[in-house]
C-alpha cells in the first residue's frame, strides 16, 4: 500500500477526503502525519497526539461490498489494531469497546473515526482514521481514561516500523470481510469490551444496570437490562460509565 508522509497536517481524515476529490483514484494508500493540528475525533471531539509521539494516520479504502455491510469495516479494522496490539504488547487485555475505540482493561490506546462515502447501495470511498497512542506518556486533555503503549510496556516504540505492522493485521482483517465473514463477526463478538459483564450505563438517559449481549448487522449494540428486555442502542443513546 502506498503512504503518504506528511510532516503536519489538519487532519489525516480531512487530508485524504481532500486528496480523493482531487485525483479520484481508485487504489488504497495511507495518509500518515506527525501532527496534526487539529485531529478529529467522534463528534466534537479533538484527537490528542503529541507531535512525533504518536501513529496518527487514515487509510483509504474502496471497499468492494455493499453499503448496508458497512459495519464490517469497522470490525474488521478493529480486529487488525486489537491483534497487532496484542502480539505487539504480549498481553491479552485488549478489548474493542463499541463502536469505534480499543481499550487496554478499562483505558483508551485507540480511537477509531471512519468516514464513508456512499454511492446508492456501493461505497465510493471509505477513510479510516485511526489514533494509537504509542510513546506519549502525559495527556493533557480531559478525555477521562488515556494510556499508551509505552505507558504499558515502557518501551520506546519504532513508528514506522509498527505501522508497517499494523497495516499487515489490518489488511489481513479486511480481506476476511470477504472470505470469511463468519470468521470476522465471531472473532468480533469474542473481542468485545465486557461482553456478558453486568456493568451500570446510562441507556436512553437513565441509568440502568445492563449487560452487552452483541451488536446487531447495523451495527447497533445490543444491550439486556436487569429488567429483562433486550435494547437496541444507537451510539449516542448509550454511555458506558466507568
Ligand atoms: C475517537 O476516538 O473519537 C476517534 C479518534 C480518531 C483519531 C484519528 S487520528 C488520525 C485520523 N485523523 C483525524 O483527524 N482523526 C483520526
Amino acid at each position: 500500500m502506498k503512504i503518504i508522509r506528511l510532516t503536519e497536517t489538519e487532519s489525516t481524515n480531512s487530508h485524504a477526503i481532500k486528496m480523493i476529490a482531487k485525483n479520484r483514484s481508485t487504489e488504497s494508500c495511507a495518509v500518515v502525519a506527525n501532527y496534526q493540528t487539529n485531529g478529529k475525533g467522534l463528534g466534537a471531539n479533538f484527537w490528542e497526539s503529541e507531535r512525533d509521539k504518536n501513529l496518527t494516520f487514515s487509510i483509504v479504502l474502496h471497499p468492494d461490498f455493499a453499503a448496508d455491510q458497512q459495519f464490517f469495516l469497522n470490525k474488521a479494522i478493529s480486529l487488525g489494531i486489537r491483534d497487532f496490539l496484542q502480539s505487539e504488547m504480549s498481553i491479552s487485555e485488549i478489548a474493542i469497546k463499541w463502536p469505534n475505540d480499543i481499550y487496554v482493561s478499562d483505558k483508551k490506546i485507540c480511537g477509531i473515526l471512519i468516514q464513508n462515502s456512499l454511492v446508492g447501495t456501493s461505497f465510493d470511498y471509505s477513510v479510516v482514521g485511526i489514533g494509537l497512542n504509542v510513546n506519549q506518556t502525559r495527556f493533557l486533555s480531559d478525555a477521562p481514561n488515556p494510556v499508551s503503549m509505552k505507558m504499558i510496556t515502557g518501551i520506546e516504540y519504532n513508528l514506522d516500523d509498527l505501522l508497517t505492522k499494523l497495516l499487515q493485521s489490518i489488511n489481513k482483517w479486511y480481506g476476511r470481510v470477504k472470505t470469511e465473514p463468519q470468521k470476522v463477526e465471531a472473532a468480533y463478538k469474542k473481542a468485545l469490551y465486557r461482553l456478558m459483564e453486568w456493568h451500570d450505563y446510562e441507556i436512553k438517559g437513565s441509568r440502568i444496570g445492563a449487560r452487552i449481549t452483541g451488536t446487531n448487522e447495523y451495527g447497533q449494540l445490543l444491550i439486556e437490562t436487569d429488567a429483562g428486555p433486550i435494547i437496541i442502542c444507537d451510539l449516542k443513546e448509550v454511555k458506558f460509565l466507568l
